[in-house]
Order: C-alpha cells, then sequence, then structure tokens
C-alpha cells in the first residue's frame, strides 16, 4: 500500500478533551446559578434549563431576571460607577490586566464550558474564543493605561446595558466589557438564554481578580430580561450584538431617550472568488467562512460568489472537501462543525434550507449522516441560486453556503453589494489591483483579502447599513465607551440696532439640487421674519417630493465624490470659503437682517470652518494596524453615503457651514435643510456653490419646516446616515423613523458652541461622518 493510500483510509479514532473540569465546577454550584450583582452571587426567583445541545442533557438552572433584578444591578453599576471613573487609568489598566490572566489561568475550564453550553469544537474554544478573550482584555488595559493622553478631554458614558447572543458567548462579552471598563463606565451584562454559563465563570473571575463591586454585574434570562435593561431609565447606554430585528426593536425603544446605542446585527457576507484566485486555499477558505462555528458566525461568508470560468471546478474540490468533514461530539478534538444552539434554531436552519430548495436551488450534503442524537445539521451547499432567493438574502446562521456566479469585477460588486447587510466580505485573487479595488468597492466593514474571520483587538468589528453601527475593538471601539466633555463656551454677539436694509426684491430664494436651482415641487413659500417680526424675505417650502429628488440627486453624486481625491474635495471646500470671503459684508448684513446681530464674525468664523474642513480632508484618514497577522491591516476612513443634514436655528450661516463642511470633506454627497427661521444665508450660497467647481448633487438644499422635512430623511432608505440639530421631539422621531434600513443618526438638541472650535468643530464631527473599513491582507507566499 503507498503512503498516500494509507491516508485516505485512516480512520478517526475518537480524541475526546475532558470535560473533568467544568463539570466540576457545575457540580460545585450545585448546578444552579443566580445573578451577579454588587460583586456577588444573589439567588434568581425563576428558573429555566441549560442544555448541551449536542447531547441534550441539562447543564444547570440558570434564573430568569425580573424587572426588579435587573433594577438593582442596575443600582449596583451606578453606585460602583463614581469611585471606578474617578480611579486613574493606570488603575484600571491593572484591573483589566488581571482579568487577562485569569482568563488565560482559566481558560482550559472556559473553554470546556463554553463548548458544553454552546456546542461549538472545542477546538474552536481552545484556540480561537479564549485566547481571543484574553487578547481583548490585555488589549484595553492598554486603553485604560493610555486613556487620559489619548482620549483628552472625554469622559465614560456612565451605566452600561450589554446584550449579548449566543454564538460567540464568551468572546462578546469580552468585546463589550473591556472597552466599558477601559474608559470608566460600569456594566450590567445579560448573556443570551442558551449559553449564560461562561459569563457566570466569568464573574467569579472578576471576585479573582479583586474588581470592585459592581462595576461588572450580569443579570440572565431571555429577551424579556433584556428589554428590562434597554428600558431601564438608569442605563445611559446600549449595547446590543444580535438578530438585526431586535436590533431595530432596541433602537425604536431607545429613540429619544438620550441613550447612546451601538448595534452589531446580521450579515449576509459575500466570498468572492475570481479566476486566478488559488482554488485549494479558496476551499480551505469557504471552510473558515462558513462551517466555522456551525455558520453560527455574524460575517460568515455565508454567499459563495464565485467567477463563471472557474464556477465548475470549485464547486467540484468544495464538494470533495465537504465529504471530508466531520460533524460531531464538540468535545472530540478532531470534530471540524458541533452542535447547533438550540432546537429553534435547527428548525430555522430546515425550514430556510428547505425554501430554497422550493424557490429553485440545488441541495448538496456529503453523502454520511449526521449523529442522530443532538443537534447536528451537516454542512450544505445550495447552487442555482437567484441573487433575489430568500437563501441569497435572508440570514440563515447555520452551515449553510448558497453559491453564485459572476463573468466580470463590476458584476461581482453589484452581486456582492446586493444584500441590505455590510458586515464583512473575502476577496479571492492573486491579484493585488483587483483585490484592493473590490475591497474598496464592497460595502463592508471588514473585508479580508486571500484569508476570512480573522479577528483581533485593536482592528475595530462593525457593519454597514443594517448590520449596525458602532465598533468593538481599536480607537474607534473606545469613542463608543467615552463622550466628549467640553462645555458649549457661549459667546455674546454685538446687537445691531438699525439694521443696513437692503431694498427687498421680490423675490422667492429657490431649492438647489443636483447643482441647479430648481422650484419646489408645490410652489409654496414661507415668510423669512427678522428680529422684529418684520418680514426680510421668502424661501422654498420643500416637501416630500424636493426631498426625494434631492436624495436621487445625491445618490448620483455618490460615488464619484466618494473617490474622488481628498485633495480635489479640499481644494472644493478652499475656493468656496475664498468666494465666500469675497462677498463676506453681504453676507455679514444678510445675517443681521434675519437676526438683529453683528454678522461679521460668523461670516469670518465659517470662512473659518471651511478652511479647518478642507485641511482636514486629506489629514483626518486611516491607520495600518498592528494585528498578529503577516500582513497588514488597513484600517480606512470612509464616507456613510448619503447624508441627511437639518441644520440648527442659531448661527445661520455657521450652523449650516459647520455640519455641511465636515460631511462633504470626508465624501458623503448631502441633503442639507438649513435653519427654518433663518435660512436666507444658506440660499445666498447658492452662487458661491455655483461658482466653486462643487460637482452636481453633493450638496442638495431643500429650505423649510425642520420638523416636517426630518421624519422623510429619517424614514428614507436610500439616507445613511442623518444629523438633526432642532427640538427634543423631532430628534425622537429621527430615531424612532431611523430603523427602516438602521441609518446611523447623530441627534443633538442641546446647545453647542457654534462659534466655539472645540465644540463646534473638530474630530467629533469627522467620526460621525464617518465609517471605519478594516482591509486585512496576508502577504507572504
Ligand atoms: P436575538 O437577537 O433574539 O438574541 C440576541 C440577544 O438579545 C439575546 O441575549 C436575547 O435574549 C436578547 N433579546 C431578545 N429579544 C430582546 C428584546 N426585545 N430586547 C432586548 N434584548 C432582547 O437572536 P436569536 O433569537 O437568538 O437568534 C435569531 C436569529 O438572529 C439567528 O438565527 C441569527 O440569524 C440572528 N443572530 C445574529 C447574531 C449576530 O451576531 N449577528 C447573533 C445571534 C443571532
Amino acid at each position: 500500500m503507498k503512503v498516500a493510500e494509507i491516508f485516505e483510509t485512516m480512520e478517526y479514532g475518537p480524541a475526546p478533551e475532558a470535560a473533568g473540569p467544568a463539570v466540576a465546577w457545575l457540580d460545585a454550584h450545585e448546578r444552579s446559578f443566580g445573578h451577579f450583582i454588587d460583586g456577588a452571587f444573589v439567588p434568581g426567583h425563576d428558573h429555566f434549563d441549560s442544555v448541551n445541545p449536542a447531547t441534550g442533557q441539562k447543564l444547570a438552572r440558570v434564573a430568569q431576571a425580573s424587572p426588579a433584578e435587573v433594577d438593582s444591578a442596575v443600582a449596583a453599576a451606578r453606585r460602583a460607577l463614581p469611585a471606578w471613573s474617578a480611579l486613574s487609568g493606570h488603575a484600571r489598566a491593572r484591573y483589566l490586566y488581571a482579568i487577562a490572566r485569569q482568563v488565560q489561568r482559566n481558560s482550559r475550564l472556559l473553554a470546556v464550558l463554553e463548548t458544553l453550553d454552546n456546542g461549538k469544537p472545542i477546538r474552536e474554544t481552545r484556540d480561537i474564543d479564549v485566547p481571543l478573550v484574553a487578547r481583548h482584555f490585555y488589549h484595553h488595559a492598554g486603553w485604560a493605561q493610555l486613556l487620559e493622553r489619548e482620549f483628552p478631554g472625554h469622559a465614560p458614558v456612565g451605566v452600561v446595558g450589554q446584550i449579548i447572543p449566543w454564538n460567540f458567548p464568551l468572546l462578546m462579552l469580552a468585546w463589550k466589557i473591556a472597552p466599558a471598563l477601559a474608559a470608566g463606565n460600569t456594566v450590567v451584562l445579560k448573556p443570551a438564554e442558551y449559553t449564560s454559563l461562561t459569563a457566570l465563570a466569568f464573574a467569579e473571575l472578576c471576585q479573582a481578580a479583586k474588581l470592585p463591586p459592581g462595576v461588572v454585574n450580569f443579570v440572565t434570562g431571555d429577551g424579556r430580561t433584556g428589554k428590562a435593561l434597554v428600558d431601564h431609565p438608569g442605563v445611559d447606554k446600549i449595547a446590543f450584538t444580535g438578530s438585526t430585528d431586535v436590533g431595530r426593536a432596541i433602537r425604536r425603544a431607545t429613540a429619544g431617550s438620550g441613550k447612546r446605542l451601538s448595534l452589531e446585527l446580521g450579515g449576509k457576507s459575500p466570498f468572492l472568488v475570481f479566476d486566478d484566485a488559488d482554488i485549494d486555499s479558496v476551499v480551505e477558505g469557504a471552510v473558515d467562512a462558513i462551517w466555522f462555528n456551525q455558520g453560527q458566525v455574524c460575517c460568515a461568508g455565508s454567499r459563495l460568489l464565485v467567477q463563471e470560468s472557474i464556477a465548475e471546478k470549485v464547486i467540484e474540490k468544495l464538494r470533495a472537501r465537504m465529504e471530508k468533514l466531520r460533524v460531531g461530539d464538540p468535545l472530540d478534538k478532531a470534530v471540524d462543525i458541533g452542535a447547533i444552539v438550540a432546537p429553534v434554531q435547527l428548525e430555522r436552519i430546515q425550514k430556510l434550507v428547505q425554501q430554497g430548495v422550493d424557490e429553485g436551488a440545488t441541495l448538496w450534503q456529503p453523502s454520511w449522516a449526521c449523529p442522530k442524537e443532538g443537534l447536528f445539521y451537516p454542512p450544505t451547499l445550495l447552487t442555482g441560486v437567484a441573487p433575489s432567493a430568500t437563501v441569497a438574502q435572508v440570514e440563515i446562521f447555520g452551515p449553510v453556503l448558497v453559491a453564485m456566479s459572476f463573468r466580470t469585477p463590476a458584476e461581482a460588486i453589484a452581486l456582492a453589494n446586493n444584500t441590505t447587510f455590510g458586515l464583512a466580505a473575502s476577496v479571492w485573487t492573486e491579484n493585488v489591483n483587483l483585490a484592493l479595488d473590490m475591497a474598496r468597492k464592497i460595502k463592508a466593514g471588514t473585508v479580508w483579502i486571500n484569508a476570512t474571520n480573522l479577528f483581533d483587538a485593536s482592528s475595530g468589528f462593525g457593519g454597514y447599513r443594517e448590520s449596525g453601527f458602532g465598533r468593538e475593538g481599536g480607537r474607534e471601539g473606545m469613542f463608543e465607551y467615552l463622550q466628549p466633555m467640553h462645555a458649549p463656551r457661549p459667546i455674546t454677539l454685538p446687537r445691531v440696532t438699525r439694521v443696513a436694509q437692503a431694498p427687498l426684491v421680490d423675490r422667492t430664494a429657490k431649492l438647489f439640487i443636483g447643482g441647479k436651482q430648481a422650484r419646489p415641487d408645490q410652489g409654496y413659500s414661507l415668510k423669512v421674519l427678522g428680529p422684529d417680526g418684520q418680514v426680510v424675505g421668502e424661501v422654498a417650502e420643500g416637501n416630500r417630493k424636493d426631498l426625494r429628488n434631492a436624495v436621487e440627486a445625491a445618490h448620483a453624486a455618490e460615488d464619484g465624490w466618494a473617490y474622488a481625491t481628498a485633495h480635489l474635495r479640499a481644494q472644493i471646500l478652499y475656493y468656496v470659503a475664498e468666494n465666500l470671503a469675497a462677498r463676506a459684508s453681504e453676507f455679514a448684513d444678510r445675517i443681521t437682517l434675519q437676526t438683529g446681530h453683528d454678522g461679521s464674525l460668523e461670516v469670518e468664523t465659517a470662512i473659518s470652518r471651511l478652511f479647518s474642513y478642507a485641511a482636514w480632508a486629506d489629514k483626518y484618514d486611516g491607520a495600518v494596524h498592528g494585528v498578529p497577522l503577516r500582513g497588514l491591516t488597513l484600517a480606512l476612513v470612509e464616507p456613510i453615503g448619503v447624508m441627511g443634514l437639518l441644520c440648527p436655528d442659531e448661527a445661520p450661516l455657521l450652523g449650516f457651514v459647520s455640519l455641511l463642511a465636515p460631511a462633504v470633506a470626508m465624501g458623503n454627497t448631502v441633503v442639507i435643510v438649513p435653519s427654518e427661521h433663518h435660512p436666507l444665508s444658506a440660499t445666498d450660497l447658492y452662487q458661491v456653490l455655483e461658482t466653486s467647481d462643487l460637482p452636481a448633487g453633493v450638496i442638495n438644499i431643500v429650505t423649510g419646516r425642520r420638523d416636517a422635512l426630518a421624519p422623510v430623511l429619517a424614514a428614507h432608505d436610500d439616507v445613511d446616515a442623518v444629523w438633526y440639530f432642532g427640538s427634543e421631539s423631532g430628534a425622537a422621531e429621527v430615531e424612532k423613523l431611523s430603523t427602516g434600513n438602521m441609518k446611523r443618526t447623530w441627534v443633538a438638541h442641546t446647545g453647542r458652541g457654534w462659534f466655539d472650535p472645540v465644540t463646534g468643530e473638530g474630530h467629533e464631527f469627522l467620526r460621525e461622518a464617518t465609517q471605519v473599513k478594516n482591509i486585512w491582507t496576508p502577504s507572504g507566499e
């Protein structure tokens, strides 16, 4: 017999990891758990079973927290907050470091317990989940140490409510708790109902690390407990990872509450293969993309998009590889695919696969059978899938890969972006130019080139579009748990008693859409009143249809502007500033006419603001992260897309410029609604914009009633972000209506010092105008 034949015919023997340490730990707790509040375990009232999905055996009783228990956890976190946030960054760094050490010391217990509770293979918990947990705490010990220097002028957000899913129980816990504590917040975390045990084990590690009581609290339970945490008035921020539906409900529930929110939701990530790719690597990559963690991964490469010329070959090799995958006892070190977390998830997978077949896809599964005991599902491939099919659009969250083909790179991009999600993507090609071009054009928070499912604490993870907003990890992840501290410095503008009234021309300012002045749809107008109630002009009253036209124009300009060089964008902003400066006194008079204040300082400040953002256009840029990878991880700062901007009432010109300039400098196209009461400074800008080489559609201006227009922009599915500076109720409405496409919102109804360079401009604005994409590019042969 040849050696190759021996390899082919060898059978796997069992290689089980001993469950001993986890069983002993469960027994020591009499297999019954309460909540972890104020540094100690407290008994729960109602309980439910936590079950090993691989065997169906009950592992322990876990408590269902009532609103009263959530309240007591929030109260403990509130009590702990002053002392914890007052600690030096160094002191907090020591605690985080101690937790990281505890995780490493107890890594075997944690890995086995996670495998028992979740059903994922021990190879993954041992080699991926737990090491990444430790890495996250080490990395964030570093941010705590450097906090005062790296984030000057920032304070913690306060008490944070965190809700996590069951697919990476301990890792998601680490992603949530480490940055929150580093920044000085205190935490109440609710693990998923199927997988609470490692969080409770982690609670003991917090005790061992001598973390002060109340800094970290755990309440267990299902969605009802999660809801009680979301609704609790004592929580300052909610951080959620889970399904898009629940994310949407949380967005609605927190709208108008002033609570900060970050959401990491689902995905339907493309796995793009070009004809020059190394096919054997592609096949191994696909295994890691969709059969890692049984495919229960938010960023799973669940859509295989292959160039037509090699599609057949790739599918053939993939099937051969699938035939060799091993499904079974997750504690067996030679098992590739473990158990599905719960019966309801298994049913969901079965139902969706059946639906795929009913809609015309071809199903392929290996010839061998899955274990009958326990919740197992075989690796599955669906081919002949139409791009619009349910299985090509909906997150299956199981070991199911759907395959489609494309001919050209342009078609590949169109297919890749043809979902509502934008969490991650993989690109496989040996052509570096093509790889980077694809990586830039795919709308996703993470793109792996010739690799997949790589994570690191230094590289912020999070989505574009309906995959949510906010990042976990890295510098941008820290900002999710910090708030700027600067109080606006008010200034008093000299009041002008006698306005140099220019004779009124009987003319109604139009709208500015697609680079042209446009009549409003309905032909209505609004009177603009001066400080003493006298009519000083008229502007068009824009409506829903005008906004739709404006959004369409902004969309048409989107790619051209996003891919224009930063230098060009800067040049255009400088040019706008220059043209404004040439007419400074006219603009100053107009401000005076509308507000009664001397307008000259406002014009000067607006010019300076344009200069600032022109300067930042090519300076607020990305980073290369030091991830543990042979290669580079490029963190690109990208525009969000089409932005709806609703200007504050105060500072008619400066408020307008302060929103417009950062958005445009960063490569967004905008639909902007000027100050409702003083819109003339914006309509006067039309001519300035027309003579400043600005491409048509980059800036679209619709005058009208702010609180009639804001809901239209907030609900518009082609608007990617909305900034709203107006009333409290208007802000709540914007947040509530934003859930359609889960757009990012930035609402601020309290006064901001527009004249003040600290609160009126700067990185806060630039961050709100951008999103970070991480491109992982391994190197070497
Ligand atoms: P889910 O979104 O319901 O659960 C995630 C967490 O939210 C759990 O801790 C749960 O108890 C909590 N929760 C549920 N309802 C809540 C509410 N109204 N308010 C506050 N918290 C609430 O996800 P589920 O039902 O476990 O899974 C359903 C589907 O969601 C999966 O098949 C998958 O497609 C997707 N999913 C996506 C995840 C991701 O990482 N993107 C993670 C988990 C699920």
